[in-house]
């Protein structure tokens, strides 16, 4: 195991500094600190206190092959993020047929660890079946969102932190009244179908957090920009419907060869917080495909990012919780849309390959410890 190359290394290192070489003194305090980090209580160790929950996207247990990454993951996280098992295509293939097999594997694997399952996602423009693609009608829309809202927020129903209710509704790309994207939900229903969505859920599950998710508000580009200010847009409107939605989930895919909007993504945020919203960051990671350098400092510059980011969030409020889309570079879903050019993998997220913990999950640390 690499824990236990980095101890010996700690070993070796401190006796070089006992003879007093310089280059070997250098090891050591690297060392070390890999050394420290390995020894720090888990993510999720803090949460009790802080009021953050942590947690990672997986495959379910029943398809997952690596034991000692979902070790790991319930080491780590007291939430479970299925990246695909509770998505349309999976629970209701065809009208009417459900199939919650790998759904129903991460509940267990969640119970058996004290954890609670994040729910993601309900209704989304993608992921869906052909039978959902194929609808044209309003009616038809309805009663395709009344029956599997209602089947799969009551069968999980005490089981979940919170639902992504609504995923990636605004995408001014699109170029749509009110940067809405298109979807067949859009299409059938009108932007309505984001409130109805929220009133669905809420009637099956009065307790359960609900909240929107979306991605791509972050940077110093027009894009950004534009997104920021429909997203808005569509959260005061939903306010003022009275729909029932408690939190923005911020989707958090970030890219550190960009520059964040400090003050822009402020801005938002504080809008967003005075309208009364709960902020989640629910899908960290950091895109490092134009990064130069080697291993440690590239995971350098994704953990000042990621600390980059965390300052401008929890200066404008602590999120409820903190999860990352994946937790160990061995599996990232980056890796099949880019491809550095030196040829090596993607270290997108908080261990590495090894499963060793890295820069940033240390800044993660820093950020949900009380
Ligand atoms: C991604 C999964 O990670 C991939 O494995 C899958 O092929 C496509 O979906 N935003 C979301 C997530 O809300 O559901 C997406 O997950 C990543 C972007």
């Amino acid at each position: 195991m690499r824990g236990d190359i980095s101890r010996r290394s700690v070993v070796l290192a401190l006796a070089g500094a006992a003879i007093g070489a310089p280059a070997i003194i250098g090891a050591s305090r690297h060392a070390a600190a890999a050394f420290s980090l390995e020894l720090a209580p888990p993510l999720r160790s803090h949460s009790r206190t802080s009021g953050i929950k942590f947690g990672c996207a997986g495959a379910a247990p029943s398809v997952q092959r690596d034991r000692i990454l979902l070790e790991k993951i319930a080491t780590e996280g007291d939430i479970f993020v299925p990246e695909s098992s509770l998505k349309w295509d999976q629970t209701e293939p065809r009208p009417g047929e459900f199939d919650f097999a790998e759904g129903d594997s991460i509940a267990a694997f969640a119970a058996r660890n004290d954890m609670l399952v994040h729910g993601h996602t309900l209704v989304w423009y993608a992921a869906i079946p052909p039978w959902v693609s194929q609808l044209t009608t309003s009616g038809e829309a309805r009663a395709a969102l009344e029956r599997h809202i209602a089947t799969e927020v009551s069968r999980y129903r005490g089981r979940i932190w919170a639902w992504d209710v609504v995923n990636e509704p605004i995408e001014p790309a699109d170029r749509l009244d009110g940067g809405y994207r298109n979807s067949v939900w859009l299409r059938c229903l009108g932007i309505a179908y984001v409130d109805l969505a929220f009133r669905l859920a809420r009637a099956t599950d009065p307790q359960v957090p609900l909240s929107l998710n979306e991605y791509g508000i972050e940077y110093a580009t027009e894009a950004a920009g534009r997104k920021r200010q429909a997203l808005l847009a569509l959260l005061r409107k939903l306010r003022d419907q009275n729909t029932p939605i408690d939190c923005l989930g911020l989707q958090s895919h970030l890219d550190c060869s960009q520059t964040f909007d400090r003050a822009g993504l402020t801005a938002f945020l504080q809008n967003v917080v005075k309208l009364g919203y709960r902020l989640m960051i629910t899908e960290l990671d950091v895109n490092d495909v134009k990064i130069r350098g080697n291993d440690a400092e590239r995971d350098r510059a994704v953990a000042r990012h990621v600390a980059e980011y965390l300052d401008i969030v929890f200066s404008m409020e602590r999120p409820l919780s903190i999860a990352t889309w994946g937790l160990s570079d061995r599996y990232t879903w980056l890796r099949q849309y880019y491809k550095r050019a030196d040829g090596t993998a993607l270290r997108p997220l908080p261990l590495d390959t090894g499963l060793d913990r890295k820069p940033m999950w240390a800044e993660l640390a820093r950020f949900v410890s009380p």
